[in-house]
Order: C-alpha cells, then sequence, then structure tokens
C-alpha cells in the first residue's frame, strides 16, 4: 500500500510517498481504508520534534522529555504520521461485531500515529466510531483530536447554563470544539482569534469575538466564570482582572508558573488554576459521533491536498494564509 513515510525528523521536505506493507487485522481488529487524514498542530510537532527545543514547547519540561523518548529520540520511531482518520472497514478481525465491511467510520490513533496510509488497523473496541452521515470524510477527518481533547478537558469543569467562558485560541482544532461544546452546556462564549478566522468563529456560535491582534480580552469590562487558553499565551496574573470572583484560569497548554499558580490556588474559595491532560476513551468517541449526529459538533476544511502531497499540505499548514483546518484525502 502507498503511505507518507519519514525516516528523518525536520522540514516538510522529509515527507515521502513509499510502498509499505498493508496490515492485516488480528483478532479483535478491524482494517480501514483510509478515505481521508488530516494535517494538524500534532503532526507538524511530532514531524519536527527535534528543533522544537523544551522551551518552545507549549509544555512543562518533563512533558518534552518524555514525547522525545516515545516519538524516538534520533530518527521517528513510527515512520508514519497521522492521529485521525475516516474511512471505510475493508475487513474485519476474527471475533468482530461491532462493525461490518463497508461500514465508514472515523477515529483517533493518538500517538499511535499512521493514518497517512491507504490502510490501518486498531481494535474493534478503540477509538473509532461510526461516521455520522451529517459528514464527509474529508471534514470527519478533523474532528476527533480536537473534539476528544475539548470534550475530556471541560467535562471537569462543571459549566453551568448562563455561565460566561471565554476561549482564548477559538479558531483552532481544541478551541472550535471547546466553544462547540461550552456553548452546548449552556454558557455564554466569547471567542477569542485571529483577524482571519472571526467569522468562522462567530458562525460556530461565540456570542463575542474578540481578535486577538486588536483586543486585549485582560482589559475587557466583562467578567467570566472561565478561561480557557488553547495555547497559554496569557497568565493568570493578568486574567485575574477578567475572572469572576471564584473564576477559573484553564490553560490547555502550561508552562511552570501556570503549574506553581496552581498549587497556590488548589482548594481555595477565590479564583483559581485549572490543569488537565485529555484522557480520552473510546467511550468518549462515540459521545463525538453522536454530538455530530445530533448537529451539536460541526467541522470545515479549509483546504484539502492529494496523500501523495501531503509535504505540501504541512508547508500551507504551516503557513501564514492558511484559513483554517487542513486535510488530506488518502482515497476518493
Ligand atoms: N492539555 C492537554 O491535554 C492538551 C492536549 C492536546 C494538545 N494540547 C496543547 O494544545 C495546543 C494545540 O492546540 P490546537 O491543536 O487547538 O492548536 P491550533 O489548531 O494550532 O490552534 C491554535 C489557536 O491559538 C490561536 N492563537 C495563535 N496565536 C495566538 C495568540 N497570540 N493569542 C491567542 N490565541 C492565539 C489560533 O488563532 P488563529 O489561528 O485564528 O490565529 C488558534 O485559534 C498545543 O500547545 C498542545 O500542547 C494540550
Amino acid at each position: 500500500m502507498k503511505a507518507i513515510v519519514y525516516h528523518t525528523y525536520g522540514s516538510p521536505d522529509v515527507l515521502h510517498l513509499a510502498d509499505v506493507p498493508q496490515p492485516a487485522p488480528a483478532r479483535g481488529e478491524i482494517l480501514v481504508q483510509v478515505r481521508a487524514a488530516s494535517v494538524g498542530y500534532g503532526e507538524v510537532a511530532v514531524r519536527n520534534f527535534a528543533s522544537i527545543s523544551p522551551r518552545e514547547f507549549n509544555m512543562p519540561s518533563l512533558f518534552w522529555l518524555l514525547a522525545r523518548f516515545s516519538f524516538g529520540l534520533r530518527k521517528p520511531a513510527n515512520p508514519i504520521l497521522g492521529n485521525e482518520f475516516a474511512g471505510v472497514v475493508a475487513a474485519i478481525g476474527e471475533g468482530v461485531t461491532r462493525f461490518k465491511v463497508g461500514d465508514a467510520v472515523f477515529g483517533y490513533r493518538g500517538q499511535m500515529m499512521g493514518t497517512y496510509a491507504e490502510y490501518l488497523c486498531l481494535p474493534a473496541d478503540g477509538m473509532v466510531a461510526p461516521l455520522p452521515p451529517q459528514l464527509g470524510f474529508i471534514e470527519a477527518a478533523v474532528v476527533p483530536y480536537g473534539a476528544l481533547t475539548a470534550l475530556t478537558l471541560l467535562r471537569r469543569l462543571n459549566i453551568q447554563p448562563g455561565q460566561r467562558v471565554l476561549v482564548n485560541g477559538a479558531s483552532g482544532r481544541i478551541g472550535t470544539f471547546a466553544l462547540q461544546i461550552a456553548r452546548h452546556l449552556g454558557a455564554e462564549v466569547t471567542a477569542v482569534c485571529g483577524t482571519a478566522r472571526v467569522d468562522y468563529v462567530r458562525a460556530l456560535g461565540a456570542r463575542r469575538v474578540l481578535d486577538y491582534t486588536r483586543d486585549d480580552f485582560t482589559r475587557d469590562d466583562t467578567r467570566y466564570d472561565f478561561i480557557l487558553d488553547i495555547l497559554g499565551r496569557s497568565s493568570f496574573a493578568a486574567c485575574r482582572r477578567v475572572l469572576t470572583p471564584q473564576g477559573v484560569y484553564f490553560p490547555i497548554s502550561f508552562k511552570l508558573p501556570a503549574v506553581l499558580a496552581m498549587l497556590r490556588t488548589r482548594g481555595t474559595a477565590g479564583q483559581r488554576v485549572h490543569l488537565g491532560i485529555s484522557d480520552e476513551k473510546p467511550a468518549d468517541m462515540a459521545t463525538i459521533a453522536s454530538m455530530v449526529a445530533a448537529g451539536t459538533l460541526t467541522a470545515q476544511v479549509d483546504r484539502s491536498f492529494p496523500l501523495a502531497e501531503a509535504a505540501a499540505a504541512h508547508r500551507y499548514y504551516e503557513s501564514a494564509g492558511r484559513a483554517g483546518n487542513v486535510a488530506l484525502v488518502v482515497a476518493e
């Protein structure tokens, strides 16, 4: 089968189309013919991991070290990138009853990667769900990572109807779903994003949209019950002014100062810092699928590229001109 492989870390030029052995489903597994995969923060970071210093990494240095070992110290441990997919079940292993050949599915591979390929195998009871008819393969391929991360992280906040939530970084993979899930919970959402994506984010249901190139939400008059900061570009100190007295600052990406602020404010009745790591489970993928089917979650793709042009897709993703999600079409 064809796959995009890379054997050294680096620029998009390290990605090449190659022939690799097609996997066969073991007992309890399904073989998926991949129709679409995605290009996102994860793929770009893993492709280029040797050049990302602990300082540039958006998480604590210990996480950087663990990621370095897990992705491969000197060269990529897994030569096939890609953590999201949408496709069709092409074969089932012994004992599989949940899916049958021909079923349309979408799913998430996380750090196992391997979706930049014509076929992949995964456990039938893993992070995979039937594709809701509302989504085409290309749109479905940009849902799982962001939606699962947003769902599992927001679940811990106990957001109530009528509360005010600000999402700083609302136009990206996690932020678009955090916005939609918070809104679904009845929150009044203020979204912060770059100029190019203001209209897109407004269409997702944000009550107010601020442009981070012009507006500083920490100087605003509105008070928020929750501030979710996707890239951790603000700080608890700066956000305190615009948090309610019991307001929670939740940087999804965080460094040591946020950890210290979390420890300082833990257990207090006043404003506090919450930190969390997403811990998605297979049942969460089914929840995502039902939220898409109910029209609660939606996704758009700005541009898609054929699998063979994965390097161009990565270049576009990293360019200043990118207006939204980027997908790879693996098979028509
Ligand atoms: N805690 C966890 O468990 C967990 C799990 C997964 C990932 N993460 C972290 O999440 C981050 C990736 O999130 P993602 O995949 O959603 O990234 P993404 O798709 O690249 O989105 C980034 C968002 O940040 C916005 N942004 C860029 N510069 C900004 C600024 N100066 N101020 C405010 N917003 C700004 C972007 O807006 P525009 O595009 O409109 O400019 C976009 O909305 C990584 O740092 C990763 O470490 C955390």
